[in-house]
Formats: C-alpha cells, structure tokens, sequence
C-alpha cells in the first residue's frame, strides 16, 4: 500500500516535469500552451514558480514517454493520467490542455487541473485528477505549498475560488492565498488554514454563484472557530481579473477597505432586496443570528449579537432569545 501510494507520486512527478517540458521545449508546447499563459499576464517566472505545463493534442504522447521510462501503466491508470478505453487502448487524460500541477502541503505533486485553450462552451472548461488514493479534492487546497510562510507571517488566508486567482495574486506580490479550486468548500480545506491562521478573507468571484459559495463558506468557517471576512468584486471579476488590472498598492488598499466582517457582509448583501419589508428583514435578522449560533466560542457570540443588533437596529433581548433558541437546537 505505501509502496503503491509511493509510485503513483512519482509518475505524478514525472508527468509535470513532462507537462513543464513540453510547453517550454517544443515547438507545440510554446505556440500554444506557453503563449496562452502569456497572453493571460503569466511571466516566466510564475509559470516556473507553479510548475505550469502543457499536455500536447496528440492522443497518447504522454502515456507513450511514461511507458517508455519504464513507469507501469497501473500507476498511470490510478492517478488518471492514462485513461483505458473498452477497445484495450489507452489514451492521456489531458490531451491539448494547459496543466496546473496541484501540490499537497509539503510539495509533492498530487494531481493537475487542465483548461482548454478556448473559451468553448461545449466542452468542460477544467479536467481535474480523478480521486485517488493520494488525491482527495476535498482535503487540498491550492496553493498551499507556495502560501504557508506567508499565511503564517500575515496571519491571514486569502480564499479564491479557482487555479488562476492564486497565480496572479502571487503576480501581484500577495503570496497569503490558497483556493478551493471548484469543489465546495469543506471543513478539511478550512482545517488545513486553521493550521496555520484563525482569520480568514474570502474572495469568492463577483457573480451569483461566488455570492452563494461565500455565504456557505462562512458558516462552515465559523464552526471551525475562526474568523471569516469576506472582499467582493465588481460584477463579473474574479481576483484574476481584478489583481491583474490593479497596481500592486491599490489591490492591498481594496481588500483593506472593501474586506468585511461577515455581519456586515450578511447586512449589506440582503438589505439590498430587504431594505423596506419587514418579513425579509425578519429572515435576515434570523439568517445572521444562525450564522452567529455556529461559533463555538461564547464570547464571541455575544459580541456579534450585539453588533447585529446595532447594524440591524433591533434590541439585543429579541437576538439573543433567538440565539437561545437556535443554540438549544444544535445541542
Ligand atoms: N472548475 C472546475 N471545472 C470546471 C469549472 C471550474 O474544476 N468545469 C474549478 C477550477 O478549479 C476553477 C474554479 O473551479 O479554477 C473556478 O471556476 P471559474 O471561476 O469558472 O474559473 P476560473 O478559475 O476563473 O478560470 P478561468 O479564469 O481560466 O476561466
Ligand atoms: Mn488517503
Ligand atoms: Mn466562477
Ligand atoms: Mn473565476
Ligand atoms: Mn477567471
């Protein structure tokens, strides 16, 4: 079991340095897959820094070199790399996308996500490492290797949700920032911070699904005991986008001044639409103390009550009977 946990890191090993070698070595590697890198603001280094690569069109290229290095083809099949087909013929996973080698804590390759180079709505924009005994997408959190020491020294985690948030992030010269990378959050990924920070800002995209995955993110922050704020984004940017258009000072001094405590995101996010109706400034107020029931500390509980009570200009007896009520519940 080790041994078979061992050689299935190594061939993962093998296919980035394969996938690194490809884009900047050959002639298809460079046209293609470098350039597009390029054309997304990626410089040399970063490309480096983050292991990039590139998966040639041709069907089993990739499988053919491993094969040829002596590398069994039960370990490709395991991390997925080489798919078999019902015909017995095998064929690469990645075949003409751009790969993000996906690192586990210490460093050790685990699995890649791949894009298409087009923007073609037929076909899945990102392929992903199938689970495997050491790829487990709801325990990784991308990035982690390169943000740990700056997690730890800012004592603060930036949370995007995708590959190319964190690489231009680092671009920018922030290095605390780490995503979940298409899975729904979970309390494993959160537990991998808690490791390292207790005060987490995400930055989920500036459309509808990121709002909905950061209002489920803070609760499950929250249980964890930590503490979560939360940065948006104009309407149809994602850190990608926003990190790449902004200078270096102005993106520190947007989450500096745009990163809210996840009462005050609560409020400003649902006053919108519940501004003057009471029914909905009921089920807001109810919202918001169901997040606070989650913190396990009870101090803290009490000091997000009263500021609930202060934004939502409500008595501090009505939020903590509700409290009460949501607290008993849980146990
Ligand atoms: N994702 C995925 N499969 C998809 C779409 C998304 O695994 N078909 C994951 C990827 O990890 C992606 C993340 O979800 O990085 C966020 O998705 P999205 O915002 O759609 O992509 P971006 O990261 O913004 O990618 P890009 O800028 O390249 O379009
Ligand atoms: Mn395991
Ligand atoms: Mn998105
Ligand atoms: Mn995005
Ligand atoms: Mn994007």
């Amino acid at each position: 079991e080790a041994n078979e946990k061992e050689s299935m890191y190594l061939v993962s090993e093998f296919a980035q340095k394969y996938f690194q070698n490809t884009m900047l070595n050959t002639d298809e590697g460079q046209a293609i897959g470098l350039s597009y890198f390029k054309e997304r603001g990626f410089t040399q280094d970063i490309i480096k820094k983050f292991g990039l690569g590139y998966s040639s069109e041709n069907w089993d290229a990739f499988t053919k070199e491993a094969l040829g290095q002596a590398y069994k083809l039960e370990f490709l099949e395991k991390t997925g790399l080489t798919i078999l087909r019902e015909d017995g013929r095998h064929f690469d996973r990645f075949k003409g996308r751009v790969m993000f080698p996906i690192q586990s804590m210490s460093g050790r390759v685990l699995g890649f996500g791949g894009r298409i180079l087009t923007n073609d709505k037929k076909v899945a924009k990102y392929v992903n490492s199938p689970e495997s005994e050491i790829y487990h997408k709801s325990k990784v959190l991308y990035g982690i290797f390169h943000a740990k020491q700056a997690i730890a020294k800012q004592d603060n985690c930036f949370l995007c949700e995708g590959y190319t948030d964190v690489i231009q992030m680092h671009q920018a010269g922030i290095e605390n920032v780490v995503s979940s990378s298409g899975t729904a959050l979970t309390p494993d990924q959160i537990r991998l911070i808690n490791r390292l920070t207790k005060n987490i800002t995400v930055l989920f995209d500036g459309d509808a699904a990121g709002l909905r995955a950061s209002i489920r993110g803070i609760d499950l922050i929250l249980e964890e005991g930590m503490n979560v704020k939360v940065c948006t984004f104009p309407d149809g940017d994602d850190p990608d986008s926003f990190a790449r258009k902004t200078p270096h000072d102005e993106l520190l001094r947007y989450f500096d001044e745009n990163a809210m405590d996840f009462i005050q995101f609560k409020a400003s996010l649902l006053m919108k639409d519940a501004k003057n109706d009471p029914i909905k400034k009921a089920d807001l107020i109810r919202d918001m103390v169901m997040s606070i029931s989650k913190i396990p500390d009870r101090i803290k509980r009490e000091i997000y009550i009263q500021e609930c009570a202060r934004i939502m200009d409500i008595s501090e007896e009505v939020l903590f009977n509700t409290l009460a009520q949501l607290v008993q519940k849980d146990i």
